[in-house]
């Protein structure tokens, strides 16, 4: 058997260990791993490796993708030809090649495109990696937990320098429109108000919040997700990329707070945007093992021929959904979570009356 596998959008911790997983899981058996080059951009530009199990020894721990990873590239609407549908010309290259099926490694926008290739009759198996945390029917995604642990390790470092001078900081997280990275990270580093997109912030209350620490306290930590905004506010956006699956790049939101908060209170506020520093680097012992246990299964999806499906995390079982069941949803914070309760019990801010 000939699999075929890539790395499509964000990069993020615990990549790697995906592609050794699969490698060590299938070349066991004697199969052929041929790895495609920067997510399906590979497919057209026809750009591949070998992945053997010398090219994997020693990258469980390393951050990003051997493979590079693109995060505009659609071969049904191909950027780089005015976004024409060239998926015809991506099949017949991984025909040429003789690959029986493809594991793609992504968030939602590579299970988008992953499902339109298995509806053109494609054998593909899915594995969900984001930061984010916000794909459909898995509890998790790899990387998550790495980003997490940057957030609460940067509010440790900021409360230190906070209590020092009397400040409020502001921490802005990513997470897309999904919270689940600031809600983590906010509440392992302390945060005295997490601000989530799914729970649009009331000025005045988050403003209330800091002032009574400024009594009391004299400092506090705001955590903020890069897609919360203001109750009746839009979202404050950092770009937009016209030829991109998903054009509308937040960012910023942390600053537009600090504007807003700044009158309203008497000490300094100052804001930090973590940005891809969430991304980079060696993936926590949690994402390397969910990613190992990821690899794993999707190699015996393929090894027992069962396409179509995205391997996924359920409590503590590594099993797989249809794949046609997740492209195109997203998992955001559920308001019944019982941590936005132990959040509130503890008296963390929500940025709600
Ligand atoms: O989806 C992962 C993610 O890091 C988001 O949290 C963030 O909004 C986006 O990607 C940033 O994308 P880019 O690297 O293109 O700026």
């Amino acid at each position: 058997m000939h699999v075929g596998m890539l790395t499509g959008g964000g990069d993020c911790p615990g990549l790697n260990a995906v592609l050794r997983a699969v490698t060590l899981a299938l070349t066991g058996d004697g199969a052929t791993v041929t790895g495609i080059e920067r997510g399906f951009l590979g497919l057209l530009t026809r750009s591949v490796q070998p992945l053997t199990r010398e090219r994997v020894a020693g990258i469980l721990a390393q951050g990003g993708t051997i493979l590079g990873t693109h995060n505009r590239c659609d071969p049904f609407a191909f950027f780089g030809a005015g976004g024409a549908d060239c998926s015809a010309q991506a099949m017949s290259y991984l025909r040429e090649l003789g690959i029986d099926a493809l594991v793609a490694i992504g968030g939602d926008g590579t299970m988008v495109i992953a499902q339109r290739f298995a509806e053109l009759g494609l054998p593909v198996v899915g594995v969900p990696k984001t930061i984010d945390n916000d794909l459909a029917l898995t509890d998790r995604t790899f990387g998550f937990d790495s980003a997490v642990a940057v957030v609460s390790e940067s509010l440790d470092r900021l409360q230190t320098t906070a209590s020092s001078h009397g400040r409020v900081m502001i921490v802005e997280t990513m997470g897309r429109y999904a919270g689940w990275i600031a809600l983590q990270g906010g509440m392992a580093g302390g945060a005295d108000v997490i601000l989530l997109p799914e729970l649009p912030y009331d000025l005045q209350a988050v403003a209330e919040r800091c002032l009574e620490r400024e009594s009391r306290e004299g400092w506090s930590l705001v955590c903020i997700a890069e897609g919360a905004h203001q109750r009746d506010a839009g979202l404050t956006l950092r770009e937009t990329i016209a030829d991109s699956p998903d054009p509308l790049r937040l960012g910023g939101v942390g600053h537009v707070l600090q504007q807003q908060l700044q009158p309203l209170l008497s000490c300094e506020v100052r804001t930090t945007l973590l940005g891809h520093v969430q991304r980079g680097g060696t993936p926590t012992a949690f994402d390397r093992v969910l990613a190992t246990r990821f690899g794993e299964m999707a190699a015996q999806l393929v090894k027992a021929g069962q396409f179509g499906r995205m391997v996924a995390l359920q409590g503590d079982d590594c099993t797989s959904v249809p794949l046609v069941d997740v492209a195109g949803r997203t998992r955001t914070v559920p308001l019944d979570h019982p941590l936005l309760r132990t959040a509130r019990s503890l008296g963390i801010s929500l940025g709600q009356r």
